[in-house]
C-alpha cells in the first residue's frame, strides 16, 4: 500500500471526509463543508451521528465526480487529535478492504494538517492494511493507494517528512506484527535470530547473536534453565543502533521476552487456548521492529535491543519445579513454577545489558496473566524504579497513540517474594501476580533506571478492531520508537 500527501484531488475510487458530531457541524472538507446539505439529510436520516469511528458509503452522490463518498465519524471536533486520526485512517482502509477499490483520498482541511496528524495518519492508513493470513493458500493482495488530500503549502517539506515518519514506524510495527504471528513450528529461536540478523544486515545495524555455548561460558543459568527443555536451542540477540552523532553519553536498551513457544513447561498449560502462546515473543518483536524504525529515523542517541529467546518445552530434560538456576548476576533463583519462564530469560538478559553499558533500560514482556485481570485489554501495565523515566515513557507513549498505566511498586510487595532454599523464588503467591514479577526484574535491574512494560493483555487482539485485523497487535512498537525520538529531540 501506497500513502502519499495529494495537493490535486485526483480521481479516486473513493472519497473520504470526516464529519464531527452535530452541533459541530463541521467536516474535514473544506469544500465540502459548504455544501452540507447532503451531510444535513444524512444526519436528518439517523444513518449518521458523527460518533467516532462511524463509516457509511454514499454511492455517486451529486456534485461529486468520485463513485464513492465514505463519511467517517470523528467525534467532537474539540477533543479530535492524532489518536482519532490514526484510527479514522484505518478505519476508511478496513472499510473498503476487498471490495475492489483502489485508490482513497481522504480530505483534510488545513487545520488538520500537522506533523503529528499527518504521521498518525499514514500509521493508521499502513497498520490496518495488515491481515494475518500469510499460510492462507490466497492471502487478500490489497495494492491500495490512499493520498490524504491537503494543501500543504509552505509547510510541505515538513509534511513530507511526517508522512515518511509514520509509515516508517507502521512498517516496523507491522514487521513486529508479522513475526508474532508466526506459528511456534516457523519460529523458532535460530529462526527469530536469523529474523533479526537479516533485518540489521538491510538497515545497517550491528548484529550480534550468542549461542548457548557463549551464555554457558558467562553463565546465564536462569536463561538456560527454561531452554534446556526444548530441542530448539535458546539465542541471546543484540541488535545495535549508534548514531553518528550522540546527544551524550546515554544509551537507551530495550529488552524484549522471546518466548517462541510457552507451554508451560512441567507446570504445563492447560490445552485450553494453547495455541495463543506463539504470542508469548510479542516483546521481543516490538524491540526487533522498533529498532528497524530506529535505524531508519536515526535519532542522536545510541539504543541497543537485547531479545533472549528460548522455546519453554517439556521434554525430557526439562527443568522441574524445585530446581534452583544461578542467574548471570550470581542471585539464585528457586525455581517454583515453570511457566514462569519470562522473568527467568529477561533476569539474565537485562543483567548483561548493564554489564555492556546500558544506562536506561526499558523492557516489554507477555509476562502475566494477571495484568488482564488488573488492567483487562485495553492498558498496557507499566512498573519502574525510576519515575523520570517512566515519565518519559509514558509521554512518548501518549504521542504514539497507546495506553499504558502505571502499577504501584511498594516496598510491601517485596514480601510476597520470599523463597527458603533459595535467594528468591520465581513466582509469588496468588495476589498481585504483574507485581511480583515486576519486583522479581526489579531485582536485577536495579539500580539501573528501568521501566518494565507487561504487554500480556494488549499483544493480541482476540477480535478484529474497525481499524486493525485480530491477532498481533505491534503493542509498544511505536512507544519504544517514540521515546528514542524524543529523547534526542529528533522528530
Ligand atoms: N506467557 C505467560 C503469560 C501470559 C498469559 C501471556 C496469558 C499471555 C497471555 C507467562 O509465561 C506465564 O505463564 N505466566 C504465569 C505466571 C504464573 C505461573 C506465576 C501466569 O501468568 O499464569
Ligand atoms: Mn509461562
Ligand atoms: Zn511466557
Amino acid at each position: 500500500m501506497k500513502v502519499s500527501i495529494a495537493n490535486e484531488l485526483t480521481e479516486v475510487d473513493a472519497l473520504a471526509v470526516i464529519c464531527f458530531e452535530a452541533g459541530d457541524q463541521a467536516t474535514s472538507d473544506p469544500e465540502l463543508a459548504r455544501q452540507d446539505g447532503w451531510l444535513a439529510e444524512l444526519r436528518a436520516s439517523g444513518e449518521f451521528t458523527g460518533k467516532l469511528y462511524e463509516a457509511v458509503t454514499l454511492y455517486r452522490p451529486q456534485g461529486i465526480s468520485a463513485k464513492r463518498l465514505i463519511v467517517i465519524g470523528g467525534g467532537k471536533q474539540g477533543t479530535f487529535s492524532p489518536v482519532e486520526l490514526r484510527r479514522i485512517a484505518g478505519v476508511l482502509v478496513r472499510s473498503v478492504r476487498g471490495k475492489g477499490v483502489k485508490s482513497i483520498a481522504l480530505s483534510l482541511d488545513q487545520k488538520y494538517v500537522s506533523s503529528g496528524l499527518t504521521a498518525a495518519a499514514a500509521e493508521g492508513a499502513l497498520l490496518a492494511n495488515w491481515e494475518p493470513d500469510r499460510y492462507k493458500s490466497e492471502p487478500k493482495k490489497n495494492e491500495m493507494r490512499v493520498d490524504f488530500f491537503t494543501v500543504v503549502g509552505e509547510n510541505a517539506a515538513a509534511t513530507a517528512e511526517a508522512l515518511d515518519k509514520g509509515r516508517i514506524i507502521a512498517e516496523g510495527q507491522n514487521f513486529a506484527r508479522d513475526l508474532v504471528n508466526e506459528p511456534g513450528n516457523k519460529l523458532t529461536p535460530a529462526v527469530l535470530a536469523e529474523q533479526a540478523r537479516g533485518m540489521a544486515a538491510a538497515r545497517g545495524l550491528e548484529c550480534e547473536v550468542l549461542d548457548s555455548d557463549a551464555m554457558e561460558t558467562l553463565g546465564m543459568g536462569a536463561l538456560l534453565g527454561v531452554a534446556q527443555g526444548s530441542t530448539n536451542p535458546p539465542f541471546l540477540i543484540v541488535l545495535k543502533y549508534r548514531p553518528e552523532k550522540a546527544m551524550g553519553s546515554e544509551h537507551l536498551t530495550l529488552v524484549g521476552k522471546g518466548v517462541t513457544f510457552d507451554t508451560g513447561g512441567v507446570s504445563i498449560k492447560s490445552a485450553d487456548g494453547m495455541e495463543k502462546m506463539k504470542y508469548d515473543m510479542a516483546g521481543a518483536a516490538a524491540a526487533i521492529g522498533a529498532m528497524q524504525a530506529i535505524a531508519q529515523l536515526k535519532p542522536a542517541i545510541s539504543v541497543t535491543a537485547y531479545v533472549p529467546t528460548v522455546e519453554n518445552a517439556v521434554g525430557g530434560n526439562a527443568q522441574r519445579p524445585g530446581d534452583i538456576v544461578t542467574t548471570l548476576s550470581g542471585k539464585t533463583v528457586e525455581v517454583l513454577n515453570t511457566d514462569a519462564e519470562g522473568r527467568l530469560i529477561l533476569a539474565d538478559a537485562i543483567t548483561y545489558a548493564k554489564r555492556n553499558g546500558a544506562t536506561h533500560i526499558v523492557d516489554a514482556a507477555t509476562l502475566t496473566g494477571a495484568i488482564a485481570i488488573a488492567l483487562g485489554h485495553y492498558n498496557v501495565g507499566a512498573f519502574t524504579n525510576n519515575q523520570a523515566l517512566l515519565d518519559k515513557l509514558l509521554k512518548a507513549a501518549g504521542v504514539a497513540g497507546e495506553k499504558v498505566w502505571q502499577l504501584p511498586m511498594d516496598d510491601e510487595y517485596k514480601d510476597y517474594l520470599k523463597s527458603v532454599f533459595a535467594d528468591l523464588p520465581n513466582v509469588g503467591g496468588r495476589y498481585g501476580g504483574a507485581i511480583t514479577a515486576a519486583w522479581f526484574l526489579k531485582e536485577f535491574a536495579d539500580p539501573t533506571p528501568w521501566v518494565h512494560l507487561d504487554i500480556a493483555s494488549t499483544a493480541w487482539l482476540d477480535d478484529a478492531k474497525p481499524w486493525l485485523a485480530k491477532g498481533p497487535s505491534g503493542v509498544a512498537v511505536r512507544s519504544f520508537v517514540e521515546l528514542a525520538c524524543a529523547w534526542s529531540g529528533a522528530n
